[in-house]
């Protein structure tokens, strides 16, 4: 079975082609078109630009997914007529997201799906990130360019996954789920106000270190241990680190840091940037373990999923592999920690292998929707 995916939720525009055999999977293509360098200028992503661009580039990108697919075909198997442009199921994100961006791919992939007769499925794209550990790097980057055969990935065992605790770590979320299953979450905690992708950008911001923030932020840090630690500065606060529930606060830990760079003056705030940046990252990482520690052990869970743009992160990977040592923790390839539509695709697959729904009339852009 062939699953062509569709994302536009936020600022990258993306489709990709998943190959589906039994419980073996492949991705044979994965592009993604950044609106980055568009937003860059403007501190943040504007909606109207985002869902704009989105439909001036859209069916090229479905169109390179397609071709791309068909190429990792031919190069896997030289002699067989491959028929790889017969897609089975497309699976598109109606949420949450931006309501303009999002409509920009649930149109496309109806049209699609309505002209060529295929099956569609809705997305969300939170239960996607919670997944996307899940996924094997695409036959592209893996077993096809060395020129080998590519070994099909198996979906690791569902027996060995569930009760799992899945972390969502991205610009719009900040999330605690318990997941009995595909399909059957529970939201057991969440930010009550900045997510955590937005606290990196923000403090980004107020250092003038451009957008997105998290990427801008990890390098300072990299340059912070090279240096003389005498630059330490006061420790910052660890909001709601050791309250019983699950949720999660970080504009206070963003406010902190402003406060704290407005008494530094301009050559002292720049000396001091590593530093502060350094004193953040460990602030949020400290809390995000904390409480992904403790509810791993009340839920008794048997493996931990993490996924969203925050992932990437080399410091609260390695946190994470080491403060987690003794439970199954599973990492998205970084190919696929921010967004794209191998996650959508694999997402959909599974929706669709337990409702054999068709909703292409049915599906509407819903910027809110939950867990
Ligand atoms: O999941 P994502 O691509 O988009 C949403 O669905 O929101 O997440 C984007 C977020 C941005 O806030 C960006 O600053 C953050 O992920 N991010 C990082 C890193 N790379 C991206 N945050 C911390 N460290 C990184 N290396
Ligand atoms: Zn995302």
């Amino acid at each position: 079975m062939k699953i062509l995916g569709i994302e536009t939720s936020c600022d990258e525009t993306a489709a990709a082609v998943l190959e589906t055999k039994g419980k073996s999977i492949k991705i044979l293509s994965n592009v993604v078109s950044s609106q980055i360098k568009i937003h860059k200028k403007y501190g943040g992503v504007v909606p109207e630009v985002a869902a704009r661009k989105h439909a001036e580039v859209i069916f090229e990108v479905v169109a390179k997914a397609l071709t791309d697919a068909n190429n990792a075909n031919k190069m896997r198997m030289p002699r067989t007529k491959s028929n790889t442009n017969k897609i089975d199921l497309i699976a598109v994100t109606y949420g949450p997201g931006l309501v303009t961006s999002l409509r920009v791919g649930v149109l496309a992939a109806q049209s699609i799906a309505g002209l060529k007769n295929i099956p569609l499925v809705g997305v969300n794209h939170i239960e996607a990130h919670l997944l996307s550990p899940l996924l094997p790097r695409h036959c592209e980057r893996s077993g096809a360019e060395r020129g080998n055969l590519v070994i099909p990935h198996q979906v690791r065992d569902d027996g060995g996954l569930f009760p799992a605790l899945g972390l969502i770590v991205s610009g719009g979320h900040t999330e605690l789920v318990l997941m009995r299953d595909f399909g059957k979450y529970k939201l057991i905690g969440e930010t009550r106000d900045d997510a955590v992708g937005e606290a990196f950008d923000k403090v980004a911001k107020m250092l003038n270190l451009g957008y997105p923030g998290g990427p801008a932020i990890s390098k300072q840090v990299s340059k912070w241990k090279k240096q003389d630690t005498r630059n330490k500065i006061q420790d910052l606060p660890r909001p709601m680190m050791n309250t019983k529930n699950f949720d999660f606060s970080f504009s206070g830990l963003k406010t902190a840091t402003l406060y704290l760079t407005k008494k530094l003056s301009k050559k002292e705030l720049k000396k001091m940037t590593p530093a502060i940046c350094q004193e953040f990252q460990n602030a949020v990482i400290d809390v995000l373990i904390h409480k992904t520690k403790k509810a791993a052990e009340k839920y008794k869970v048997k493996s931990i999923l993490v996924g969203g743009g925050v992932s990437a992160n080399k410091e609260l990977r390695s946190m994470l592999r080491s403060m987690l040592r003794n439970k199954n923790i599973y990492l998205p390839d970084l190919e696929y920690t921010g967004d794209n539509a191998a996650m959508i695709a694999f997402a959909g697959w599974q929706k669709y292998k337990k409702t054999r729904k068709d909703e292409v009339l049915r599906i509407k852009a819903e910027p809110n929707l939950k867990i």
